[in-house]
């Protein structure tokens, strides 16, 4: 067995900034690749955790032979740890802790004061503006969105997401990365919702509302949507599987910057209220068992 080969194109030296569930998940995307993957944690606990989020992600690929190499191999490119100054000499960190504004803002800022001028800084936000994190930072032209979907290693997704001041080297660069990986890129310039979350809700709200004005059921209205248009999940569904308060926070925050049509329908914030919340609370607009 031999250790895979860096995929042309891709930066040797990667960081990752957070290694929860989607931080581990881009970690073993580049190590799988043949990156060399520093992931870097707020404290030990969770720099332990990180670690063994990777370690499992990667054991599960070589199971099920998608990648050709001893675990020893793979895991001897990654490090994991809670020092910033240890992103020095990376060539791109992707940022992935929490979605809040002022965390990524400081979070970003100590990430590029360590980074060499030239060197690349990405956030996997799946909502902030991607403009508005760039005029935070003192090289935008260096910083873009990149989108990674969840899970990461079943997903073929990425949207990379372009601030006004990202450079035409670095938007080429980020369509490389994407391909090297093995996923597809969309390219979206940033815009509230992207080009996913923005056409997932204003379509599950759309079937929010048909139910609300009885119009069919929500098994019908999904079923419309599977059987007529291929989606693989009905919108209804599928809003139970994020989660109803989840959507309720992203409608929100589209009504707030592009107008009425995200307006949240009455009978998402009622379900909200009665704790209603999908998959998770057992139901949601379907019953889920347990
Ligand atoms: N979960 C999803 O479905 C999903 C999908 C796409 C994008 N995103 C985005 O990805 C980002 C991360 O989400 P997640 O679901 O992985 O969250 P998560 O809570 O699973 O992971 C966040 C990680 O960041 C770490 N962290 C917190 N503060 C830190 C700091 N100051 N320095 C270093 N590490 C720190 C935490 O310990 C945790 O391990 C968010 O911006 C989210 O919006 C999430």
């Amino acid at each position: 067995m031999s250790t895979p080969q860096l995929s042309p194109g891709l930066p040797s030296r990667v960081g990752v900034l957070g290694g929860g569930r989607m931080g581990a998940g881009i970690a073993h995307a580049f190590l799988i690749n043949g990156a060399d993957v520093l992931v870097i944690e707020r404290d030990e606990p969770s720099a332990e955790a990180a670690r063994e989020r990777v370690e499992s992600a990667a054991a599960k690929s070589i199971e099920r032979g998608a990648v050709d190499s001893s675990l020893d191999q793979l895991l001897s490119r990654l490090a994991v740890g809670v020092d910033y100054d240890a992103f020095k000499d990376r060539q791109l960190v992707v940022e992935a802790v929490p979605e809040d504004w002022d965390l990524k803002v400081t979070a970003l800022r100590g990430i590029e004061e360590r980074l060499a001028d030239d060197a690349y800084l990405a956030s996997n936000t799946s909502s902030l503006s991607v403009n508005g994190l760039a005029g935070e930072l003192k090289r935008p032209e260096n910083f873009l969105g990149l989108h990674f979907f969840n899970p990461v290693p079943a997903s073929t997704l990425i949207e990379v997401v372009l601030g006004k001041q990202t450079s035409p080297g670095l938007a080429a660069a980020a369509k490389g990365w994407v391909e090297a990986l093995g996923k597809t890129a969309v390219v979206v310039n940033d815009a509230p919702g992207f080009a996913s979350s923005r056409l997932g809700v204003a379509i599950a709200l759309e079937a929010m509302r048909m139910v609300e004005e009885g119009v069919a059921s929500a098994e019908d209205i999904d079923a419309a949507m599977v059987l007529g248009y291929k989606h693989p999940t009905g919108p209804l569904k599928t809003t139970d599987i994020v989660g109803l308060d989840v959507r309720l926070g992203i409608a929100e925050y589209l009504h707030s910057t592009l107008g009425e049509r995200f307006a949240p329908p009455q009978i998402l914030k009622d379900k909200v209220a009665r704790g209603e919340l999908g998959r998770k609370a057992g139901k949601g607009f379907f019953d889920w068992p347990s």
